[in-house]
């Protein structure tokens, strides 16, 4: 492959053949030029009229696939935009190698088809320079990550894409078996069972940029077929596992982006993040933390708020800095709307101007009025906005405005990045759907040490050694320490009330592999989709995918899923119901 770029002023004079494909052709005062492209580039080339091959070079069109050996000239006119620019190639001989039909859009950075058509034409769309670069971002991250763990001793091991159902929490998508109809396949929502296997067969250092597959609820940064840098080690604690991850992280950024990110990381309590971030994953590229003010309204007038804290609820503010006077009230109506897709209840605003104005200011005493104002440092033209009700409610729906706002004001810089670890999750969430306490990870995960003997007893407060790398509000990457000790996996499964005929059905394979001998162990998984987007910079997952699938699901490409022949399913023993 001739790396294009790689020609400059200093090649003027050498004779290159290139092969590509024709980016835009143009015929300007009888001569013809072609830029032409390949995978390192694009390369001007020009035909002169009295050249023999010039009726070729008149006939041909976008997309058209050519020969061309030339000799590189100096550029009357430069283009300081092209790698390239200084230069062009003076065509000697140019062959036709493939025509093209005419394609369903212009193949531009700026290209304004909608996406469903990108999808369908998704070969065409990966011409794209900035969807193609994603790719080449995509390789430097697994090459990077490959080199890095195996000077670490790490194995790179594949594990089966046909499995049993793991308990990782997220739907499975399935695969009857046709040999043993009836039963199905599970496809791996993560190789977290065979990892731990691995573990158990002594390989202590085992990776594998692994396909899982879930079949959940899609949003930009989740596809029901993504990749993980998967990980495990033997004889390992947290410090040392996270230690690991973010070397790792950190020399994929130096190494894809020469980006220098400072270690060790910050580690955040799980409780910290929903307390001042409302979200387990904060984004700390801004401020605007979420501040608890109850306590200023225990003898209030304002019945909304006294109501709240009866019920043992918070009322909870994020100050939003210089902002007063550019928020109407329809404005602040539609961030209403917003918190109210979060459950909550409504948004309390005060302006701090000279003249203290807002929805409560009315109800709401002079002392009050002050204390907020003294409690959260405000000053001239500060938005102060409020929310009261349920714990979990308020800070969800705050740590989402914040976001949000942080976005619509343009506090983002491109380019930034701020990682951490959130840590010390709560080993139980309560389901209300189930109406009973669930593993906020999967079962195999460690308590803390000394919440083993609260397991039982006080479940809500509860702790795993599990953690969770942030970048920039995204989840980019989770692990744990794996429970190794019988004694402890069997008070484990009690708390989460899994029977024994439960467990023996689900796992009972795994459950008895560790009575074998079982090192103690931990890991962590990457997610690489996810990483990738962070590094091209977009926050559609789609676009560091080669292939990937709509929000629902599906493949407009090669048009799946899809029907299957009756006589298919009559050999999986399956009937469709009507
Ligand atoms: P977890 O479920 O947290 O952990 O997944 C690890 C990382 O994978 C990424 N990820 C996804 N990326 C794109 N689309 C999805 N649908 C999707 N789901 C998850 C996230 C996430 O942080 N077996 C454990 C890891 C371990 O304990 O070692 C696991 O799979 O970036």
């Amino acid at each position: 492959m001739e790396k294009y770029k790689n020609y400059n002023i200093k090649n003027v004079g050498d004779v290159v053949t290139l092969k590509g494909w024709i980016s835009k052709v143009r015929n300007l005062g009888g001569l013809v030029f072609i830029d032409l492209r390949n995978r390192t580039g694009i390369i001007q080339v020009i035909v002169k009229p009295e050249n023999e091959y010039y009726e070729i070079a008149n006939s041909l069109k976008s997309e058209y696939v050519i020969e061309v050996t030339g000799k590189i000239v100096e550029r009357e006119s430069k283009n300081e935009k092209l790698d390239t620019g200084e230069i062009e190639v003076e065509t000697i001989e140019l062959k036709l190698i493939n025509k093209s039909k005419e394609i369903p859009f212009a193949i531009t950075n700026d290209t304004t088809a909608l996406e469903d058509t990108r999808l369908k034409y998704r070969y065409l769309d990966l011409r794209r320079e900035n969807l193609k670069n994603n790719f080449i971002i995509r390789n430097a991250v697994t090459y990077s990550t490959r080199k890095f763990l195996n000077d670490l001793d790490f194995l790179e091991i594949e594990t089966p894409i046909l499995c049993k159902s793991t308990p990782e929490g997220a739907r499975d998508y399935l695969v009857p078996s046709r040999v043993n109809k009836g039963k199905f396949f599970a496809l791996p929502q993560s190789p977290q069972i065979f990892k731990q296997l691995l573990m158990v067969s002594g390989f202590e250092r085992y990776f594998q940029i692994a396909k899982c597959f879930r079949d959940e609820d899609l949003r930009a940064d989740r596809q029901p077929e993504f990749t993980q840098i998967d990980v495990e080690c033997s004889f390992v604690n947290e410090d040392e596992i996270m230690n690991l991850g973010e070397n790792l992280v950190a020399t994929i950024f130096k190494e894809v982006k020469n980006v220098d990110i400072k270690l060790p990381l910050m580690r955040m309590k799980y409780d910290e993040a929903i307390a001042k971030y409302g979200s387990d994953k904060p984004d700390l590229r801004f401020g605007m933390e979420i501040n608890d003010i109850t306590h200023i309204f225990k003898d209030t007038n304002f019945t909304i708020f006294k109501n709240v804290i009866e019920e043992k609820g918070i009322i909870n503010a994020i100050v939003v800095k210089n902002v007063a006077d550019r928020y109407s009230r329809k404005d602040l109506d539609k961030l209403t709307d917003f918190v109210k897709t979060y459950k909550a209840q409504g948004l309390a605003y005060i302006k701090y101007n000279e003249e203290v104005t807002g929805s409560i200011v009315k109800v709401l005493s002079n002392e009050e009025i002050n204390n907020i104002k003294e409690e959260l440092n405000l000053e001239n033209n500060d938005l102060v906005l409020i929310i009261s009700g349920k714990y979990n409610v308020v800070k969800t729906s705050l740590g989402a405005l914040r976001c949000k706002l942080a976005n619509d004001l343009n506090l983002l810089k491109k380019g930034e990045y701020k990682l951490l670890w959130v840590v010390d999750f709560p080993s139980f969430e309560w389901s209300e759907e189930e109406n009973r306490y669930m593993a906020c990870h999967h079962p195999f995960t460690s308590p803390k040490d000394e919440d083993v003997d609260k397991l039982l007893t006080d479940k809500a407060n509860c702790y795993s050694k599990a953690y969770d790398i942030v970048i920039n509000g995204y989840e980019a990457g989770g692990g744990s320490i794996r429970i190794h000790d019988e004694k402890v996996q069997e008070i484990m499964f009690k708390a989460l009330e899994l029977s024994s005929d439960d467990i023996n059905e689900k796992f009972g394979f795994f459950v008895d592999a560790l009575k074998y001998g079982c090192p103690p162990h931990g890991g962590f998984a990457l997610g690489l989709d996810r990483l990738c987007m962070l590094l091209s910079e977009t926050d559609n997952i789609r676009d560091v995918i080669a292939f990937p699938k709509t929000a629902s699901a599906t493949d407009l490409m090669s048009e799946c899923p899809s029907n299957v022949d009756e006589k298919q399913l009559i050999e999986l023993g399956l009937q469709l119901k009507k």
